[in-house]
């Protein structure tokens, strides 16, 4: 195994989930994979920085053996409790047993309750300094960035953020930093990262980047727990996450729906020659057919949404009934929507998906278009002007 130096005498130790396809209990598809990043910080002491999941322990312990004798290791600083980054702890603190474990309050308390061990456990908080010798590691507690026990580390002496979940990609590559691998790829995975796992989340990670800027701390790497290091433009990724984290969008339409016989399609896609027509970017989605994960980080910089579905039952379909549960938990602000669909002999779906958009957080514009069976010529007339009013909305709006 080749030794990954970061900075002189600070090593990636973490491992590559080639085949990671589904995440966080099928909550997200990971098309490309994930890594499990996890730090050596070799000084006078020596700081194991984050672990990884479970079932890649013994490659977190075969890369640490490369560089030093497990035993020797006196702090593992434990960022997050959740068990992609904790996963390994029980194995390795088996093989450093005068290791001290470091991480907040909420640390301690989580992974006790996940592990039930008596590690020999020092609570943390902000401000927080630990000497190592030639350098010395800080403490950020980062509530909310995933979990309420998330911590963010920071090297001083090289300028080095360790902040685990935040600025991550499910992202799985023979490379470790941002100019070795693709930039478009990685800004995509970036994206997808953000929508699906922190979108809920941008308030509290629009105050954590604006103390960290006040604090005046300089950083010129960003190595998260997941994919890439950031070493060339860490900026761009801080300037990515404070424009989604203040819901900055485009004049941009996601179209979702879900059809029985195809009425509701052919009603979707003149709409989108309505929104198009009027110079609005439009994606569109049969919800039945495509990966939630991806139409999710298609509306992070989406002004709108329309959603539609054929009624069932007095009721949408069962596809976009799920997608819609899960919008509903993002809680997107700043956005605008409608419903259309067709039904055969009584409605109910559109008056069932504003609800849920009310729920979400979404500004219902104008009423919902329904059609009785197939859409005839007059009615995909009325569905594209109805696509020329919802562009009207999104452009007066933004
Ligand atoms: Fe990568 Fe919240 O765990």
């Amino acid at each position: 195994m080749n030794k990954i130096e970061i900075k002189k005498n600070i090593f990636w130790v973490g491992a590559v989930d080639w085949n990671m396809r589904s995440f966080h209990g099928h909550t997200y598809t990971t098309k490309r994979g994930t890594t499990y990043n996890a730090y050596l910080v070799v000084d006078e002491k020596i700081a194991l920085v984050d672990t990884v999941y479970g079932p890649f322990a013994s490659e977190l312990i075969e890369r640490i053996r490369e560089i030093i004798p497990l035993e020797k290791i006196d702090y593992i600083i434990a960022n997050h409790v959740e068990t992609d980054h904790s996963g390994a702890l029980p194995a390795i603190t088996k093989l450093c047993p005068k290791a001290k474990v470091l991480g907040t309050a909420k640390c301690k308390e989580g992974l006790w309750k996940h592990y039930h061990e008596d590690w020999d456990f020092q609570v943390v908080k902000t401000g927080d300094k630990l000497d190592l010798g030639k350098r010395t590691l800080n403490f950020f507690e980062a509530p909310m960035i995933h979990w309420p026990d998330s911590m963010f580390t920071y090297c001083p002496e090289e300028k080095l953020l360790m902040p685990n979940d935040a600025f991550g990609q499910h992202y799985a590559t023979a490379e470790r930093f941002d100019d070795e691998t693709d930039p478009c790829a990685l800004m995509e995975e970036t994206k997808k990262y953000y929508a699906n796992i922190l979108w809920p989340l941008g308030g509290v990670i629009l105050k954590k980047i604006e103390e960290i800027q006040k604090s005046g701390i300089s950083i010129d790497m960003i190595a998260p727990s997941h994919g890439i290091i950031w070493r060339k433009d860490p900026a761009k990724v801080l300037n990515a996450y404070s424009g989604w984290a203040k819901n900055t969008t485009q004049e941009k339409v996601v179209i979702a729906y879900e059809t029985m016989w195809g009425a509701t399609e052919k009603m979707a896609r003149k709409i989108l020659e309505g929104l198009e027509d009027a110079g609005i970017k439009v994606k569109l989605f049969d919800i039945a057919l495509t990966d939630r994960t991806e139409v999710i980080s298609e509306m992070l910089d989406a002004k709108g949404f329309l959603f539609g579905s054929s009624t069932h039952d007095n009721d949408m379909l069962p596809n976009i009934a799920g997608f819609l549960e899960f919008i509903k938990g993002i809680r997107s602000k700043n956005r605008v929507g409608a419903t259309f669909g067709s039904y055969g002999w009584a409605g109910g779906a559109q008056k069932e998906i504003e609800g849920i958009m009310k729920e979400a957080g979404i500004e219902i514009t104008q009423p919902a278009l329904t059609t009785q069976y197939s859409p005839d010529e007059s009615m995909l007339k009325q569905c594209y002007q109805w696509g020329n009013e919802f562009a009207a909305k999104i452009v007066s709006h933004s």
